[in-house]
């Protein structure tokens, strides 16, 4: 749906101005004030009008427009609700890079009170991925007045709350011959104008799981004549939080958490059955694998002694993100050229939430970047929260930084592969896009 008069309205209310924005100097400098309006506008825009992963129909195009009003002329759908965009480089041959952005919401009620909260029941933009969206936008404006030496894919991903938006757009083979990748989240623990490029773990593994436990139901008076699932699920419960305590290294990153838990329908009846959900996280390879045959042996051993099976299903998630040390040294100095080094700040923690960038990364080394989005004196709201909102000034950062990202990058690989950067390009827009 295009966006309602009532919806530009709400979404142009008040516009910050450069002063309000809590953006650096430096940043705010390289926009003109209508990219400015256009590009919060853009994200307001978005967030008042939140779509679900996979149906982000409205967003994609307002992005595709967004993209084409810039001038960029190669802009096209991919994986069904995604769209990506290629700006052509200074110099014909030279390795593309590619920049992704998320653009799906959550199913959670705002509260933000907000002038352009949502405006559809239930679903908000409560992880950022409306700037995210908005910074792909943000750096096709840098990389149109300064481009890379080589092309630059733009990717407007769908569907990343669900883990499936990453793989959808890898099996679309779009990545072919990209030679490096970069994307970034909003973090309200950090200001705007504070950034994390980091090497080593960014983001862990998500992989869910399913117990079921069938035993014997019974009347609730007789229990000698059952085999409980509900007393037998307490006992896998205790006895999977181990696995973390004692069959982890300490010095290894891991969760395991049960999420979930149905059985039974009344005061007086043993069921037959019990069902637990949960989520396993870890940041590497060794301790992501230990756990999955920890929980399964953990839970099947447990039941047994109850007399109840266990019949445990795991789903593999995204895997960790683990940025590598040349890919993070290029972000790192990217963010130091459009910020200053003081504005580049260490994570101080082991982030053990999810995230589907980090399926681009088993195909294509990468960095994926925390971008700061608090201004001074807010409180640091988590995301998935029906209160989180982003400070604005995050929009131009996040902007600038993925576009140096692209050039750092790019002129990088170009200079190693010893492409000459003076033969101009021939131009794009007569290459298929993938
Ligand atoms: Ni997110």
């Amino acid at each position: 749906m295009p966006s309602s008069d009532a919806t530009t309205a709400a979404a142009q209310a008040a516009l910050p101005t450069r002063h309000t924005l809590h953006a650096p100097a430096a940043v705010l400098d390289r926009f003109t004030d209508s990219e400015l309006a256009s590009l919060i506008t853009l994200r307001r825009t978005l967030h008042a009008n939140p779509e679900l992963s996979n149906v982000e129909h409205a967003t994609a195009d307002r992005l595709h427009t967004a993209l084409r009003a810039l001038g960029v002329t190669e802009v096209q759908r991919v994986a069904g609700t995604g769209v990506m965009a290629r700006i052509p480089g200074r110099t014909h041959g030279a390795p593309v890079v590619a920049l992704r952005g998320d653009i799906d919401a959550l199913p959670i009620q705002e509260q933000t009170g907000l002038p352009f909260a949502s405006q559809v029941p239930g679903v908000m933009h409560a992880c950022g991925h409306d700037v995210h969206a908005s910074w792909i936008v943000g750096a096709a404006m840098e990389l149109l007045r300064e481009p890379a030496a080589g092309d630059v894919l733009l990717i407007l991903q769908p569907a990343e709350e669900i883990g499936a938006g990453a793989r959808a757009i890898i099996d679309s083979g779009v990545l072919h011959g990209v030679a490096a990748i970069f994307g970034g989240h909003v973090d309200r623990r950090f200001l705007v104008g504070q950034v994390i490029a980091e090497p080593g773990p960014l983001a862990a593994s998500a992989d869910s799981f399913t117990i079921i436990l069938t035993g014997r139901g019974a009347h609730g008076a007789r229990p000698h004549e059952a085999a409980d699932p509900i007393v037998a699920a307490a006992a896998v419960i205790a006895a999977v939080q181990t696995i973390v305590s004692r069959r982890i290294d300490p010095s290894r990153p891991a969760v395991c958490t049960i999420g979930s838990i149905h059985a039974g329908v009344a005061a007086n009846v043993i069921p037959d059955t019990a069902t637990m959900t949960g989520t396993l996280r870890a940041t590497d390879a060794q301790t992501r694998a230990l756990l999955t045959t920890e929980l399964a042996r953990i839970a099947r051993e447990v039941a047994a002694a109850h007399g109840v099976e266990a019949v445990v299903t795991i789903e593999r998630g995204t895997p960790p993100i683990v940025n590598p040390v040349r890919e993070a040294a290029w972000a790192r100095q990217a963010a130091t050229a459009m910020l200053g080094a003081d504005a580049v700040v260490p994570f101080g923690i082991t982030n053990m939430g999810g995230e589907d960038f980090a399926f681009y990364m088993e195909q294509v080394p990468g960095c994926f970047l925390r971008v700061g989005a608090r201004a001074p004196g807010e409180p640091p709201t988590a995301a998935h929260s029906p209160r989180f909102d982003v400070a604005e000034g995050a929009i131009l950062v996040g902007a600038v930084v993925l576009a140096a990202c692209a050039r750092t990058a790019s002129q990088s690989l170009a200079t190693g592969r010893g492409v000459d950067d003076a033969e101009p390009s021939s131009g794009s827009s007569n290459r298929p896009m993938l």
